[in-house]
């Protein structure tokens, strides 16, 4: 029998990717979404196959089903949205991750965990090493989201610790690809979205802050070879792509990519945004033989596309 993986915000961004990759490998998934900010159009091409299934259920609630992995990814990943309702965000990381947890010890199956980078906060160390403890604020509008993350992680370990449970944390930096969320905030669609509407492109502080962008195919492919390295590999190990650009930059190469009329604005800094973001990306190299190939250039291309014909429709 093929056993089911089951893959939590699954009709989300990233969640849609990793169950088109695994459906794709011939495993049967099990997509768990409660559409807070997934939608049915990112996995409707895959209701028809046989081997997805999927199922309407917010993780804060316990859930019972025979899986043989989990992958956790439900949860809000930008500011506008875990910002919405901050307590829920903090509920779906920690009870999420609870519920999660006790299923797969029940299970004993492997769990893997879509932390983030933001566990690191504002960082003080550049590149964000992962023995770097971080630098975040408890009680500011980010909060819900860094502060749950982190707790998940905690759980996490505990879990591995006291029950023995085979657990994966990855931390996520910054991904970007088709799907994402068209009114999400988060800068590549924002900027996207922007110049195909013509609208100027809205970049905040001085745009001297720099980020590092990761195609969303690599970063599925992380998610696969974590979930199957050997049980002594726990993370936590930074995913994402090393090679950093200043938002102007990244305005630029938008603007140049799309055409079109649109000028580049600037707006005040929003609370906590973080200078500098770069993963070091030593441990996934060594322990995954994992590092990004697709350039920005290179994923910007699909990106533009998939939000022109979404403007479009
Ligand atoms: N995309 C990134 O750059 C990035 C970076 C770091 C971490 N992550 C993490 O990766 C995961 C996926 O992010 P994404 O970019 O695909 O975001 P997304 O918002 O597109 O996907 C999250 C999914 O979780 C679902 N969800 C939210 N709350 C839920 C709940 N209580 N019960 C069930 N489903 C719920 C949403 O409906 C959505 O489908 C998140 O955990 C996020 O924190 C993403």
């Amino acid at each position: 029998m093929n056993e089911v993986i089951m893959v939590t915000g699954g009709a989300g961004f990233l969640g849609s990717h990793l169950c088109d990759k695994l459906v794709e490998q011939g495993r049967d998934v099990l997509c768990v979404d409660n559409f807070f900010t997934g939608t049915k159009q990112n996995i409707r091409h895959l209701l028809s196959s046989d081997r997805f299934e999927l199922l309407r259920h917010d993780v804060t609630f316990p859930l019972y089903v025979e899986v043989r992995q989990i992958y956790n990814l439900a949860c809000p990943a930008s500011p506008v949205h875990y910002q919405h309702d901050p307590v829920q965000t903090t509920k779906t990381s920690v009870h999420g991750a609870i519920n999660m947890l006790g299923l797969a010890k029940r299970l004993r199956a492997r769990i893997l965990q879509a932390s983030t980078s933001e566990v690191y906060g504002d960082p003080s160390m550049h590149p964000q090493r992962e023995e770097y403890w971080g630098n975040v604020n408890p009680i500011g509008i980010r909060s819900c989201y860094d502060e749950g993350k982190r707790c998940a992680e905690t759980l996490f370990f505990d879990y591995h610790r006291q029950h023995r449970l085979p657990i994966k944390v990855l931390r996520i930096f910054n991904t970007y690809g088709p799907r994402m969320h068209p009114s999400d905030g988060r800068v590549v669609s924002n900027f996207i979205v922007q110049a195909l509407r013509g609208q100027d492109i809205t970049v905040f502080g001085d745009g001297q802050q720099t980020r590092s962008f990761c195609f969303v195919d690599d970063m599925v492919r992380a998610f696969v070879l974590m979930m199957d390295s050997s049980s002594e590999i726990t993370g936590p190990i930074n995913v994402g792509n090393p090679v950093e650009f200043t938002m102007l930059e990244l305005a630029e190469k938008v603007l140049k990519k799309v055409g079109g009329k649109s000028k580049i604005c600037f707006k005040p800094l929003p609370g906590d945004d973080p200078r500098q973001r770069q993963p070091d990306i030593s441990r996934a190299k060594t322990s995954l033989g994992w590092s990004p190939t697709v350039t920005l250039d290179q994923g910007l291309e699909p990106t533009i596309a998939y939000f022109r014909k979404l403007l479009e429709a």
